[in-house]
């Protein structure tokens, strides 16, 4: 396999590594209540389909499938440590909806589901933390496959911290935006307006921002009927 390009974050690149492969992410013990509080009574009871794009350890994938065992949840990556992590967490949590993880980068122009046994088509696609963590080019190729692969009616759930149209919503976030743009001048908390301009174009809506800790939100924009 390839490298991951330098761009983009590795965990477990500190302390000694785990024995069976689970990685874990601080972050995920911050955030990961406040996401399902959200995510599950959207799509708790109903069947269907969600695709997690840059899925890190795997750690929300095994939160959130143990959490709505009628959906079936498939978690994907393009580091292949972070895949094994992924694949190591599952074998872990042992949970009958959550798929083995697949290689993808979403800024592909074609994601090759179908050919590699996928759904073609989602309830749900979640993505949390990438978008400010990668070039714009992992944006506009996330909302290019929502718009090919979210059924009609279907939403993209977008987890992070976002500049609300041109303005940041506070002073930790502008700190954070800075120092991300000091990493790595392609990274940045990307702008609701940007955004939903982006969307639109791929014939997405954004319908709701929930505000959650830590001055974070989920976006949710949904796959228009036509
Ligand atoms: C900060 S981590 C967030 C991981 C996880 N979603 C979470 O919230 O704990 C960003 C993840 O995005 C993945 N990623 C970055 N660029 C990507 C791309 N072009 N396609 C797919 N995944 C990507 C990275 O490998 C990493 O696992």
């Amino acid at each position: 396999m390839a490298d991951p390009p330098k761009f983009t974050v590795e965990f477990g690149q500190d302390g000694a590594p785990p024995r069976d492969g689970r990685l874990d992410a601080p972050a995920f013990h911050r955030n990961h209540e406040a996401i399902a509080d959200v995510l599950v009574p959207f799509l708790e009871g109903h069947t269907g389909d969600v695709l997690e794009i840059g899925s890190g350890t795997g750690q929300h994938a095994v939160a959130l499938a143990g959490r709505m065992p009628s959906i079936t949840w498939w978690p994907t990556d393009f580091n292949d440590n972070h895949l094994r992590s992924i694949a190591a967490w599952r074998r872990h949590a042992n949970l009958p909806n959550l798929k083995e993880p697949i290689r993808l980068d979403a800024s592909a122009a074609d994601w090759q589901l179908k050919e590699r046994g996928l759904p073609d088509s989602f309830t749900v696609m979640f993505c949390a933390n990438v978008i400010h963590i990668a070039p714009w080019a992992v944006a506009e190729g996330l909302f290019a496959g929502a718009h090919r692969h979210l059924r009609a009616g279907g939403q993209l759930w977008l987890y992070g911290p976002f500049r609300r149209d041109g303005a940041h919503n506070a002073p930790s976030n502008a700190a954070f935006d800075e120092s991300l743009r000091r990493q790595n001048p392609e990274w940045g908390v990307r702008d609701t307006a940007a955004l939903r301009d982006l969307a639109q174009r791929n014939n997405l809506a954004l319908k709701h921002t929930h505000e959650l800790p830590s001055n974070n939100a989920i976006l949710t924009f949904e796959q228009s009927w036509w």
